[in-house]
């Protein structure tokens, strides 16, 4: 019999936890579901758990988490009202040596936990979702999207929810010149700043 389709964010969590839908859940430490109110008017979706959410349970608590942090604190919104997830819910890695490095996940991965995805979207029902990077805006969309040709744009999802695809943040920690990492830091607020212009809007 297949199980129950989880109606509260807790269950969901522990459903999660039980994910054997894609290989990753066998080497990462645990599963890292995504977190914020039960009801959200904007989720915002980023890649995969990082080694430090891997560990913490928590997503975007590492160094990505803190320019996130920044970011949505110079945008003039709240983390604590926004659901924050992933489109992928465990750290996929590669060991080098003693370290584990990020490994992006693949195409059969995103496809097979936008099943997860689509449960949170049922239950906290956003106005608009903010995809982070690339691997968020093919989840969503389905599709390969260039980030520079669709940034901050005002898109629709199949099921009317709006989305604005940007910038994932740990892109812009790899960013080696301090003036042109300002500059993106810019842009990337920017973006945040428009979707929250176009909460309410809908
Ligand atoms: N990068 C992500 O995409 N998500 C996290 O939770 C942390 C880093």
């Amino acid at each position: 019999m297949s199980n129950p389709v989880p109606h509260t964010l807790a269950a969901l969590r522990r459903a999660e936890a039980q994910c054997t839908r894609c290989p990753l859940y066998r080497n990462a430490t645990q599963v890292v579901p995504g977190e914020g109110p039960q009801r959200a008017s904007l989720m915002m979706v980023g890649e995969q758990p990082g080694n430090d959410e891997d560990l913490a349970g928590h997503p975007f608590v590492g160094p990505a988490g803190r320019i996130l942090d920044r970011a949505i604190g110079d945008a003039g919104l709240e983390r604590s009202s926004i659901f924050v997830t992933n489109a992928v819910k465990h750290f996929k890695f590669e060991i080098r040596g003693k370290r584990r490095l990020h490994k992006r996940p693949d195409a059969y991965e995103i496809g097979r936990c936008k099943w997860w995805n689509d449960l949170e979207r049922r239950l906290v029902k956003p106005e608009l979702i903010v995809a982070l990077g690339a691997t968020a805006a093919r989840s969503l969309t389905g599709k390969s999207v260039v980030i520079q040709n669709v940034r901050g744009v005002l898109l629709t999802l199949d099921d009317g929810v709006r989305l604005v695809i940007t910038a994932h943040p740990s892109s812009l920690l790899r960013i080696p010149d301090h003036i042109d990492r300002q500059r993106q830091y810019g842009a990337f607020v920017e973006d945040l700043r428009r979707s929250a212009a176009y909460l309410g809007t809908g």
